[in-house]
Formats: C-alpha cells, sequence, structure tokens
C-alpha cells in the first residue's frame, strides 16, 4: 500500500509519474471526464482549518470520479477517544482513501500502518507534502515551459525560505529541495532554527542537500530563484503570537528583500499570507508572485497524487 506522509514516500521515478500527470490533467480539464475513482469514496478527516486543501482534495476527487466524505474530527468519535488505529480499521471497511490534516505527525502514520487503503498527509505540525509538492511543480511549469523536462528544470536552482524555519513548511522545503537537487538557504530567529527530528530525517534518506541556515535574510535571499516564506504564527501556535510578530520581524519580505534575490525571482506563499506580517502587499501582487498558481496547482498535483496512489496499489 502506497501513502504520502513525506515527500521522501515518492521514489525519483514517482515524482517524474505525478508531475507529468498533473500537467497533463491541468492541460485538459473540463475537456474529458475520469472514472478512475468511480464507485469510490475518499474521506476527508481534518483537526485543522482550510480553505485551499479541502476545497482542492473535494473537487479534485469528484472530478475523477468519486464520491468525498469530508469530515471534522470532532464530528466522529476520534474525537471522543477512539483509537487512531480502531478509526483506520473502520474506514478502511467503508473508503477508499483518506486525507488528512492533524497536529500530530504520528497521527498520520498511525492511520497509515493500521489501516488498509491508502492515507494522504494534507498537513501535519511536522509536514506538509501536497503544498511543497505543488509548490516545486509551479516554480517548473515556468521554468521549463510547456514540454520541457518539469523535474530536471528544478536541479541546482535555489530557494530562500524565511520566517519560521523550524515548522511544517520549512521542514516539507528541506525534504522536497533534497528530493530536487535545489539549494536551500533558511533565514530566520536562532529560537526558530531547523530542529532534530527534520535532521535525522533527511539523514536517514541518505541524501545530499546544499542546506544552509542563517539569521541574515539579505545572506539568504542572494542568489535565490525562489523567495518564499509562511505565517508566523501556524494553526495551534495562536498563544504565541506576539512573541512570534517580535522575533520575525526582520524576515518580512520587503521589496527591498525581494529585490536582493535574482532579477527574475519567483516569490512563493504557500497562504493564507498576513499582508505586512511575513511579507509586504507589493511583493504579493508583484508579477512575479505565483501565489495563485501555487494554489490552483494544489488542485491538478492533488489529483495526480491520487491516480498514482490508486494505480500503484
Ligand atoms: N496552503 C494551505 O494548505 O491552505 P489551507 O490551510 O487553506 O488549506
Ligand atoms: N504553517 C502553516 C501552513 C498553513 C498552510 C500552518 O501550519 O498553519
Amino acid at each position: 500500500m502506497k501513502h504520502l506522509l513525506k515527500e521522501t514516500d515518492l521514489s525519483s521515478t514517482d515524482l517524474n509519474r505525478v508531475f507529468s500527470l498533473a500537467r497533463e490533467l491541468k492541460k485538459n480539464r473540463g475537456k474529458q471526464t475520469s472514472s478512475l475513482l468511480s464507485g469510490k469514496t475518499w474521506v476527508l478527516i481534518f483537526s485543522k482549518e482550510s480553505t485551499r486543501t479541502r476545497v482542492s482534495f473535494e473537487v479534485g476527487i469528484r472530478e475523477l470520479g468519486g464520491n468525498v466524505i469530508f469530515l471534522n474530527k470532532n464530528d466522529i468519535q476520534l474525537g471522543r477517544g477512539e483509537t487512531v488505529e480502531d478509526t483506520a480499521r473502520v474506514l478502511s471497511r467503508y473508503a477508499h482513501g483518506l486525507v488528512v490534516r492533524t497536529y500530530d505527525h504520528s497521527d498520520v502514520e498511525r492511520l497509515a500502518s493500521a489501516g488498509s487503503i491508502p492515507v494522504i498527509n494534507a498537513l501535519t505540525d511536522f509536514l506538509h507534502p501536497c503544498q511543497t509538492l505543488t509548490d516545486a511543480f509551479t516554480a517548473a511549469e515556468r521554468w521549463a515551459g510547456p514540454t520541457g523536462d518539469l523535474v530536471e528544470s528544478l536541479k541546482g536552482r535555489k530557494i530562500a525560505f524565511l520566517g519560521d524555519t523550524r515548522f511544517n513548511m520549512a521542514n516539507s522545503w528541506m525534504l522536497t529541495a533534497s528530493m530536487f537537487g535545489m539549494k536551500i538557504s533558511l533565514a530566520g530567529p536562532t529560537a526558530y532554527k531547523p530542529g532534530e527530528k527534520i535532521n535525522q530525517l533527511l539523514q536517514a534518506g541518505g541524501r545530499k542537500i546544499d542546506y544552509q541556515v542563517t539569521t541574515d535574510p539579505y545572506e539568504a535571499v542572494q542568489g535565490a530563484d525562489i523567495v518564499y516564506t509562511d505565517t508566523w504564527t501556524s494553526m495551534g501556535q495562536e498563544s504565541e503570537a506576539a512573541a512570534r510578530a517580535i522575533a520575525m520581524k526582520p524576515y518580512t519580505v520587503t521589496e527591498k528583500l525581494f529585490a536582493a534575490a535574482k532579477p527574475d525571482a519567483f516569490f512563493m506563499h504557500c497562504l493564507p499570507a498576513h499582508p505586512g506580517e511575513e511579507v509586504v502587499q507589493a511583493v504579493l501582487d508583484n508579477p512575479r508572485s505565483i501565489i495563485f498558481d501555487e494554489a490552483e496547482n494544489r488542485l491538478h498535483v492533488q489529483k495526480a497524487i491520487i491516480s498514482h496512489l490508486t494505480e500503484s496499489k
């Protein structure tokens, strides 16, 4: 059984397949109907809010011909203490796949190992693989054009990640950069530097990673092809918002900071954005900001991921 719990669950062959499928699905959207998931039901279980992930998965599963059930964790017995394992075993008797957004990364791992249907990580505190795989696809479609090699176009590119370098988006970008042969430079306050767990995962894969951590945002963006940021206060960290806003202030992506990257660099953000905090409105509106392509591509890439997991069972 194949799952997508972390980026490195996909081999380089899988990545090529997912990207070319996503390109094809995007090109043909609305032109042909799919019956890939005909008669199948996927269940979404979300313990956190979502706009893009929920809607793109619901639309995508329907476009593949399947049915969807959306559940908030508190709608089901899981919220009252039924075990993750029993939930996985029961849902595996009804459904054909699970998409899960939660806090603790071990919950998606436990669902995957106790159940017998594919599990897709739709964000945990540790990783957000659907987002960074989509981000990489979004930059690649610009660099490779309509027919070029998407995966190859990422090799050797540099991404600068600014702000909270200790949470899901930074962790996922470290893994993603390592998989595509990209360089990554992370700039943020020392108290929010990458943790042990992501370093262990990077080392476990034995992957070579050109990875630099600095407190200087200008050093990080030097020579960058992508300038990336995320909210300073992620879901579940609301009580720390004031302290985070003070600590991360030097890492706001201003026009001056964005201009210090390569002249043709893209600005990217997983969204939701907080204008005036991690990024100024003028950068969000810059012609080289590709934030809404990223949001749109969640649909195409996730359809490709589901197709790939379903086909390779
Ligand atoms: N980027 C992202 O995952 O957005 P949502 O929280 O709206 O799903
Ligand atoms: N780091 C953010 C990402 C939102 C898509 C969060 O976890 O809230």
